[in-house]
């Protein structure tokens, strides 16, 4: 039994948040977020819409590509490190409104990586024969614990969710293999430290900006080039294919230099790489599937063609996914 991808959504807010809008916010310039970032603008929720507002319709396009019911939904994953509540987790909320009723759902806090620990998991369902149809969100609302003080981390982050809908199939396509990893004694290069137990929300842990994100971002870059390089050539070995044989690559959307090093690094083909960093900055766990979805509503993906997926994040997290479409 394999698990296929049938269905692949995304909801982003309309909102546009530019590098002209964000020179007036912070001591920073369009052509210093451009040539170190690639980021050229952003998408940034409204005050009083969260995740679930995008998690919820990124979801139902999925579904609705697959021509699959939420009554016929086995599981629902939401990786996020931005949910609506502390909890209960989002996949709850998601679970009622599409109707999975009874359905099993979790949320998964594994960051920008949360994505594809989340396809790898709802994969081992399937393939244990334990769920048919499993959905996969990823979504984040960054925007709203970013410190908007620190120009070194608020002019990277953006709001958005994609989704896929799995399926078990008898055929030999799907997901073919994946590796996973993460690094716990890094877990302070991206953190947010306060608001939680060791941190409990208080108007000091507030005031000392506990509450939102910290980057350490040169440390972070160079880690990231590495590990998304390494595990992606891991999870391609287990499926006994190579770079060359990838006709999609699909990296996290972090930044436009670590997508490039990483290409070089892995060497796919020339134009198989796909970025949409300058249209979304980082999304997190919504990266991955926004940009999937992207390039299959497009129909750039055909059948038989293999997709790498990869990403990186605090944690550290890192892991990949190869899919043959
Ligand atoms: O998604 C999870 C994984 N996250 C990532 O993969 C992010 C990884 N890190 C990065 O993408 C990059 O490290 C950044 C884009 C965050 C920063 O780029 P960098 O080339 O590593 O720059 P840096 O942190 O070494 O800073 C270089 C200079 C500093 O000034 P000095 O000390 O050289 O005078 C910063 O203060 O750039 C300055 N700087 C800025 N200048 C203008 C930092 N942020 C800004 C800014 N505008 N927004």
């Amino acid at each position: 039994m394999r698990a296929r991808i049938t269905g692949t959504g995304m909801s982003v807010p309309d909102g546009i948040l530019s590098n002209a809008d964000l020179e007036k916010i912070v001591d920073t310039t369009d052509e210093w977020i451009v040539t170190r970032t690639g980021i050229k603008e952003r998408r940034m929720a409204e005050e009083g819409q969260s995740l679930s507002d995008f998690a919820i319709p990124a979801a139902e396009r999925a579904l609705e590509m697959a021509g699959v019911e939420g009554a016929d939904v086995d599981l629902v994953i939401c990786a996020t490190i931005s949910s609506d509540r502390l909890f209960p987790a989002t996949s709850c909320i998601i679970q009622d409104a599409i109707g999975a009723k009874d359905a099993p759902a979790f949320d998964l806090s594994a960051a920008c990586t949360g994505f594809i620990y989340g396809l790898n998991i709802g994969t081992q369902f399937i393939e244990a024969g334990r769920a048919r149809n499993v959905l996969v969100v990823g979504g984040e609302m960054l925007t709203q614990i970013v410190d908007w003080s620190d120009r070194a981390t608020c002019v990277l982050f953006g709001d958005g969710a994609g989704a896929v809908l799995l399926q078990a199939t008898e055929q030999n396509r799907g997901v073919l293999g994946y590796a996973m990893h993460a690094d716990g004694a890094l877990a302070d290069l991206i953190e947010r430290p306060g608001g939680g137990s060791r941190s409990p929300i208080s108007h000091a842990m507030i005031d000392a900006g506990l509450a939102n994100i910290r980057m350490r971002g040169n440390e972070t870059f160079k880690k990231a080039v590495r590990r998304l390089a390494e595990v992606s050539v891991e999870a391609l070995a287990e499926c006994e294919l190579g770079p060359r044989d990838v006709d999609w690559f699909i990296p996290h959307q972090a930044n436009k230099r670590i997508i490039d090093a990483v290409g070089q690094r892995l060497a796919v083909p020339d134009g198989a790489t796909y970025v949409n960093v300058e249209r979304y900055g980082n999304t997190s766990a919504a990266s991955v599937p926004i940009a999937l979805d992207e390039l299959n509503r497009a129909g750039r993906v055909e059948d038989g063609q293999i997709v790498l997926m990869t990403a990186f994040g605090s944690g550290l997290t890192w892991a990949s996914a190869v899919v043959k479409w």
